[in-house]
């Protein structure tokens, strides 16, 4: 009897293990900005450029859940892939204020504890949202904003850069190009800056830079979900304008088991707190959250506002919703590799 029930025990702890080894479910969903994006105005080697790069800003996020690491790392580790590549409106490659500065504004949001950061204006951190997240843990603030932002960062110890270091070609190209068309001044070139020769691709590859935002949600292993978003803002901006990505609630926002980043005219997602809203719909409302998404993104065009959203929630379904013809996205989670889409006509198969 005895040796029946060793058995017995053995086989259990046997069975036990191989029964729960189904892999850790973890989602992570992304965005580059929603814009004009026309099929036909990307060049196919530009357009691949685009996939590409989504595909390795997905992959960032998506190497750390797979080892189990949090949704706020995975978060972090997309977006920052993303502000080092100036194909994006964020960190390097942020389009430029009408006086010909760079001002990056970032958001991170942890929908366990609803633990937010945010800053406004930052000019010499390299990583605005290594900065936001700084914010969240290692201060009792949410928001920073302008020099006192970049001063934190500094003090905690992240990388400070010359605000130089933002500059790319094509972006100021299209500042000349916007001040140009409202008949505003043009600034100096910002100092440390040298002009590239050759022809900027910046006016002639179609891809609309207006809104160039990018924005990250997450769920990990353990089922923490996130949200994070870092801008450039819009280009030519004046008076300290900040847009949406910042606000939290409006372009960021994780909680009650849902995630959401937004791209798009800040101005009109501010005024809808539109990443809260959709997971109001959701939590509240029980509302599936792509019907959420699309319903709080034609509220947003009917008060005149373009740009879309990124929603992921805990179950690890995804949703993208854009008014707009084209929005970077892309999504990866436990059993499929980085999927990646430009345009909203574009069938994406989502979990
Ligand atoms: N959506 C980002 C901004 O308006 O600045």
């Amino acid at each position: 009897m005895i040796r029946f029930l060793a058995l017995l025990i053995l086989a259990l702890g046997l069975a036990g293990p191989a029964a729960a080894q189904e892999p850790p479910r973890w989602t992570i969903a992304i965005h580059g900005g929603a814009g004009v994006i026309e099929r036909g105005q990307l060049t196919p080697e530009r357009d691949a450029e685009y996939r590409a790069a989504l595909e390795a800003a997905v992959e960032a996020g998506a190497e750390v859940l797979r080892n189990g690491g949090s949704s706020l790392d995975a978060v972090q580790a997309s977006i920052e892939v993303m502000e080092d590549n100036p194909m994006f409106n964020a960190g390097r490659g942020a389009v430029f204020t009408a006086e010909g500065t760079n001002s990056l504004d970032a958001a991170i949001m942890d929908g366990q504890t609803l633990s937010a950061g945010a800053v406004a204006g930052v000019s010499r951190t390299r990583h605005p949202i290594a900065l936001a997240r700084a914010v969240m843990e290692q201060s009792p603030h949410v928001m920073l904003a302008g020099e006192g932002a970049d001063a934190f960062a500094a003090s905690v110890g992240l990388e400070q850069v010359d605000p130089a270091f933002f500059f790319t070609q094509r972006r100021w190209d299209q500042l000349v190009d916007t001040l140009t068309q409202r008949g505003w001044q043009i600034p100096e070139r910002p100092a440390g800056t040298e002009p590239t020769s050759g022809a900027s691709a910046a006016l002639t590859d179609g891809d609309d830079h207006r809104f160039g935002t990018v924005g990250v949600v997450a769920v990990d292993s353990q089922g923490r979900i996130a949200a994070g978003t870092s801008t450039g803002g819009t280009t030519a901006k004046r008076w300290g304008r900040i847009g949406d990505t910042p606000v939290i609630g409006a372009g960021t926002w994780a909680g009650r088991g849902c995630a959401v980043s937004a791209t798009g005219a800040g101005e009109y997602f501010i005024r809808l707190t539109v990443a809260r809203d959709i997971c109001g719909l959701n939590h509240a409302a029980h509302m599936p959250v792509q019907q959420a998404a699309d319903l709080i993104i034609s509220e947003v065009g009917s008060i005149g506002g373009d740009g879309g959203v990124i929603a992921l929630t805990e179950d690890g379904s995804v949703a993208f919703s854009m008014n707009t013809s084209g929005m970077y996205r892309g999504w990866a989670n436990q059993d499929t590799a980085p999927q990646v889409a430009i345009y909203s006509d574009e069938d994406v198969v989502l979990p």
